[in-house]
């Protein structure tokens, strides 16, 4: 497993009497190199969940382990250095966070900081500037002088650059426009598929994830409230308005499909292009049927 959380718990505790628990009793096991998608609505805890991952927060109550580490509520913590350059975390407008005078600076500032050489980190960003889609000629430019997909890109392949294990990402594609958010999901299922990375996506829009995450959490009001397979979910999408969301529209036009020609069981096709080829292969049975 890449993370598994036991019954975890997650308050804050700030210097008035006020303590809000964000997060109570969360089981969650996250598979190596799986692409998993975290929903529910704002206040339920997600960001919160995020940033047990790497252990910028510990457990309340329970126990959280990713990788080989293991972090237990009441117990002294192991050194989380060498787990923060394992688990990259991409804030919500991670953007905010670039502040050297070239892109490149900005990229070579984690690695240089966790050790590796001058050398080793410029490859290192050059690479992850390939693997966001980024022409390594924005690598001399002013981060602030990019547009706002190209900056998104720059400050994930910023985290990408420390060559994490796994990488988890808070509302990647918000404020994108819809083509930019298309190519962003394309490119983290690359890192997902091809190079073997956990990447774990916080959203709101799970429209756009649908059709690639191998597994959904689904938060409600700090709870889990469901987990499992796009293919589970599309059995029981009430579970999406319990949880304050809107059922995707990929998932409404495949059960209204499943429902007319009774396909429910059957696996969904969550793509416009996978749904045609379903319908046309039902036009074909139909028509071989009526010939025989
Ligand atoms: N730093 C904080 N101090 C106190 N409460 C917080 C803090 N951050 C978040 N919370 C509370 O924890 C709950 C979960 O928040 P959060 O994890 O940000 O949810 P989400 O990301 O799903 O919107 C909310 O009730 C929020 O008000
Ligand atoms: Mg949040």
């Amino acid at each position: 497993m890449a993370i598994q959380l036991q019954q975890v718990s997650y308050t804050y505790a700030d210097r008035s009497l006020w303590r809000q628990t964000a997060l109570h009793d969360i089981n969650l096991n996250i598979a190596k190199g799986s692409m998993v998608g975290i929903a529910g609505a704002t206040g339920s805890g997600k960001s919160t969940l995020l940033q047990l991952f790497n252990g910028i927060l510990k457990p309340s109550q329970g126990t959280v382990k990713v990788l080989d580490v293991t972090i237990q509520a009441g117990e002294k913590a192991p050194r989380l250095l060498p787990l923060r350059r394992r688990v990259g975390l991409v804030f919500q407008f991670p953007e905010q966070q670039m502040f050297e005078e070239t892109v490149e600076k900005d990229l070579i500032f984690g690695p240089l900081n966790f050790g590796m050489s001058p050398e080793e980190a410029k490859m290192r960003a050059r690479q992850a500037m390939t693997d966001m889609g980024l022409d390594l000629a924005l690598l001399e430019r002013n981060p602030f002088r990019l547009s706002g997909g190209q900056m998104r890109k720059a400050a994930i392949a910023s985290v990408l650059a420390m060559d994490p294990e796994i990488i988890v990402l808070d509302e990647p594609t918000a404020t994108l426009d819809p083509l930019s958010r298309a190519e962003l999901i394309g490119l983290l299922e690359r890192l997902c598929r091809e190079q073997g990375r956990t990447i774990v996506i916080v959203t709101h829009r799970m429209d756009e994830l649908l059709p690639y995450a191998d597994q959904w959490a689904l938060l409600k009001e700090g709870r889990m409230a469901f987990q499992g397979s796009g293919q589970e979910l599309a059995a029981d999408p009430d579970i999406l308005e319990s949880c304050g969301l809107s059922v995707p529209h990929s998932l409404r036009y495949w059960n209204a499909v499943a429902r007319r020609f009774g396909l429910e069981g059957e696996k969904p096709c969550l793509t416009a292009e996978s749904l045609a080829e379903r319908i046309a292969l039902l036009q074909a049975e139909g028509m071989r049927d009526r010939h025989e």
